[in-house]
């Protein structure tokens, strides 16, 4: 069967829910709402539904998938739990944050899925619907962001269906996503904790509950596989990028944080603001409908007015600098 005759829409209801699983059972791809952004969802302990994720995406097989679980207990079968990893655990799922721990020896995701490292990225979301479809489910759902390679993550099901229509069998309709970039990823591989992607649970959030500094990954980390995920270039809108712009240059689309204008904002073709006050949870929630909006201005360039570092700020920064990166 064709599967471009047919990516249908489902509710977010329990009947939806419910054949939601049932794809996802019978080896079908489902994209699915998650607190941070939708997933494009496979059995992942079935190979070929993880095959076919890859192929849907056209995302290279050397960058891992996430293992969405729908509790704890589901999570211990798949992975080892150090100190650090409990504790991140108990304080943070259900929740925006993944862990990469040492594969259990009973896992159940499969190769593809971990591309064959000996580790296993896992998380338990945040919102009870996505919980109800992976209790469902009953198997791990590998989840990437439900977005074509390199492009930027989706926050609404019409975001997963401008990307990705006809390639996959249905959409799971959970309305935005709330915090809108996706999970922290923390490594836990026995020699202390290391940050590989900051997102919502922040450093100072993980130093809080871990009573230490959390480490960086480095760039020959075996924590880190080498994947598009953590190349420079990623989370990219067609539009050329231009960060911390103080000014706006004729032809230019404008993305605008906190309460001042920049210079020559009449200029801009387009503009959107992640948010008026300047509250870094709202930037981040509107932060990829903007990028999509300004994109289809059309406009040459997006210029993205200073957005502070500090917590919440370290993910949206890292973002926009992998969506300004050469690509
Ligand atoms: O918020 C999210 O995490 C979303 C939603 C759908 O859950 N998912 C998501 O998946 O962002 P994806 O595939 O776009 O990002 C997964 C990241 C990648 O950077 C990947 O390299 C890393 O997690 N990763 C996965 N398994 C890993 C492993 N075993 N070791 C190190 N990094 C891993
Ligand atoms: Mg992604």
């Amino acid at each position: 069967t064709d599967p471009a005759a047919a990516t249908r829409l489902l509710p977010g209801t329990q009947a939806g829910v419910a054949d939601a699983a049932a794809l996802l059972r019978a080896g079908r791809l489902v994209a699915f709402p998650t607190e941070t952004v939708y997933g494009l969802g496979g059995d992942a302990t079935d190979s070929a539904a993880v095959a076919a994720i890859f192929a849907a995406k056209a995302r290279p097989r050397f960058n891992p998938l996430i293992a969405h679980l729908p509790d704890v207990t589901a999570a211990r079968i798949e992975g080892a739990f150090d100190a650090n990893a409990e504790a991140l655990a108990a304080a943070f799922w259900p929740g925006p944050l993944t862990l990469v721990v040492p594969a259990g020896p009973d896992c159940t995701v499969c190769d593809l899925a971990r591309a064959g490292l000996d580790s296993v990225a896992l998380r338990i979301p945040g919102s009870p619907l996505t919980r109800d479809l992976l209790a469902a489910t009953g198997r791990p759902v590998a989840g990437p962001s439900a977005n074509r390679s390199g492009h930027v993550s989706p926050t609404s099901a019409a975001h997963v269906l401008a990307d990705l229509d006809g390639r996959l069998d249905a959409v799971l309709d959970g309305g935005a996503a709330r915090v809108g970039v996706e999970s922290t990823v923390v490594a836990c591989l026995g020699d202390g904790p290391r940050l590989l992607r900051p997102g919502a649970i922040t450093r100072a959030m993980i130093r809080d509950v871990l009573g230490q500094t959390i480490g960086e990954a480095g760039a020959d980390d075996a924590a880190r596989p080498v994947g598009p995920g953590l190349l420079a270039s990623h989370y990219a809108p067609r539009a050329r990028v231009r960060l911390d712009a103080i000014a706006i240059a004729t032809g230019e689309a404008a993305l605008l944080f906190g309460p001042q204008t920049p210079r020559g904002l009449d200029n801009a073709v387009a503009a959107r603001s992640l948010s008026a006050n300047g509250d870094l949870a709202e930037a981040a929630a509107n932060l990829f409908a903007a990028l999509r909006d300004l994109d289809a201005s059309g406009a040459a360039t997006i210029a993205v007015a200073p957005i502070p570092a500090d917590g919440l700020g370290e993910a949206i920064r890292d973002r926009l600098a992998r969506a300004a990166a050469p690509r």
